[in-house]
């Protein structure tokens, strides 16, 4: 099957105040329809901007992409309805209703106001918040707003959703509740998953590949099994020690979850 994305030498230069700076410095990667691919970084390696690059909201300095069977460049509005993107921060609109957010959502993905209308029911019932409709999306918890936020995604069906640290900022408990979701929306609907972790224990328990980047490259690329023979010194070494053995620098420390880079 041909890959459902492809980036080369996909580059991205921020010029500020001080200077520049290179967020991405050309990446090449391929993603396999309905594979599980986690970008695996520490903070400021360039995840986000990869991110925002592949889903149209910032244009690439150079390099090329193909998303969801679309050139990014020559025609970013095609691969715009042909994904879904959940960024770090939530979208939804605090003062409106669960429904009203998702349905109002569908009408952005060109569905008919019945069809997403219907498709909101869908969407609730599979991934099991139909009793949370009617509710404001202020009055929802941490975790239940990350999985309304990544519902907001799924409105057209898209091949590929692209989730930006889907549960940073959350407790073990929804964490837990967001990998069961992720791995639902593969499992049931076949959609490939690409998204960006700084967490390790994250990374491994839910990605089939990982691309670990830092410093806007692309640093070492394989199965988390395959990472750690190559780098860890063996199959059963810990995805934090195969981290420090290929970046040669340690984890840091992060308040909000035990392992991390
Ligand atoms: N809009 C911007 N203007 C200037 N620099 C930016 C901008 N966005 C990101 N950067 C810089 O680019 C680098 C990569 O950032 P980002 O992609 O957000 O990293 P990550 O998501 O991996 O934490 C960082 O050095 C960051 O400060
Ligand atoms: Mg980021």
């Amino acid at each position: 099957m041909d890959p459902i994305l492809t980036t080369r030498g996909l580059a991205r230069t921020f010029r500020t105040k001080r200077g520049t700076v290179e967020a991405v410095r050309g990446i090449d990667m391929d993603v396999e329809p309905g594979e599980i691919l986690g970008l695996l970084g520490p903070n400021g390696a360039g995840k986000s901007t990869t991110l925002k690059m592949l889903t149209t909201l910032l244009r690439p300095t150079r390099g090329a992409a193909t998303v969801a069977g679309h050139d990014l460049i020559r025609e970013p509005a095609r691969v715009r309805l042909g994904i879904g993107y959940v960024g770090q921060a939530s979208g939804v609109d605090p003062t409106e209703t669960v429904r009203n957010e998702l349905t109002r959502q569908g009408r952005f993905y060109r569905l008919t106001r019945a069809e997403a209308a219907t498709r909101t029911a869908e969407l609730a019932a599979e991934l099991d918040f139909a009793d949370l409709l009617d509710r404001t999306c202020s009055e929802l918890s941490g975790g239940q707003k990350r999985r309304l936020d990544v519902a907001m995604a799924l409105p057209h069906r898209p091949a590929i959703v692209f989730l930006d640290e889907p549960t940073t900022g959350l407790d073990p408990a929804s964490r837990a509740d967001l990998w069961d979701l992720i791995r639902r929306i593969r499992a049931e609907w076949g959609t490939t998953v690409f998204l960006t972790t700084h967490y390790l224990d994250e990374a491994d328990a839910l990605s089939d590949r990982l691309i670990i980047v830092d410093d806007g490259r692309v640093v070492a690329e394989g199965a988390p099994a395959e990472l750690k023979a190559a780098h860890g010194g063996s199959p059963d070494a810990t995805l934090q020690d195969t981290f420090i053995a290929i970046t040669g620098r340690g984890p840091k420390r992060d308040d909000l979850a035990p392992v991390a880079l």
